[in-house]
């Protein structure tokens, strides 16, 4: 977006100059840094299983990105996929979050086409999809990612600016369930 706009602006006006080569190698390399990203998840393919769609893989879509505080993942999915958040590994490689610690995993939908998760927490977090057992999840509809600080949290709207409302911010519709998992 900002990127492909830019090189066509900029080149374009300053297309005999390398001055404005540079300029537009630094307001794309700092536009990239300095606002919050929202990422689409699977980018066309959605938010599915490898048996709804072959062509997932969500490894490959993680590659090569940069995740950050205050940046969304948006899931585009349908009634018959989940998704959970969880910072607990076991629970990731369980695909399972039935007995997770509500203080780790989130349920972030029950069948909504879209759902937005912000990233609130550095460090790594895992998703997947929890319905069918974790069918969907084994079948290749779960991903990890390293959140870095980036920008840090976006800090709430100041009082100064009152036109602007606050952007809602998602919240978990059930939370899961508080007992520990069982030890193998
Ligand atoms: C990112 O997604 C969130 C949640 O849907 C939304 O509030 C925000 O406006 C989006 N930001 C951009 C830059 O699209
Ligand atoms: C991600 O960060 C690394 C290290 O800072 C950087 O080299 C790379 O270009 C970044 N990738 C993207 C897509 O921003
Ligand atoms: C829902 O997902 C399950 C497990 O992946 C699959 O067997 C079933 O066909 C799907 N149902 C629909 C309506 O897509
Ligand atoms: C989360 O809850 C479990 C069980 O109640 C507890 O053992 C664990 O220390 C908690 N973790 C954090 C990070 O609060």
């Amino acid at each position: 977006m900002g990127r492909n706009q830019c090189s066509r602006d900029l080149l374009l006006l300053f297309s005999s100059s390398s001055l404005g080569f540079l300029l537009c190698f630094f307001i794309s390399f700092t536009s990239a840094a300095d606002a919050y990203q929202n990422y689409t998840v699977g980018d066309n393919l959605g938010w599915f299983d490898n048996k709804h769609n072959p062509k997932i893989n969500y490894q490959r879509w993680v590659a090569g990105k940069n995740f950050s505080l205050g940046d969304f993942l948006i899931f585009n999915t349908d009634k018959n996929h989940s998704v959970i958040q969880t910072y607990n590994l076991i629970t990731y490689k369980r695909c399972d979050y039935n007995n997770a610690n509500a203080n780790d995993t989130v349920v972030w939908s029950a069948g909504q086409p879209v759902v937005a998760v912000p990233l609130l927490k550095e460090g790594m977090t895992y998703f997947f999809s929890g319905n069918y057992d974790g069918k969907q999840c084994k079948h290749g509809q779960h991903f990890k990612i390293k959140v870095l600080h980036g920008l840090g949290l976006p800090r709430p709207s100041r009082p100064s600016m009152p036109r602007r409302r606050p952007k809602p911010v998602p919240v978990p519709l059930v939370a899961a369930g508080t007992s520990r998992y069982p030890i193998r």
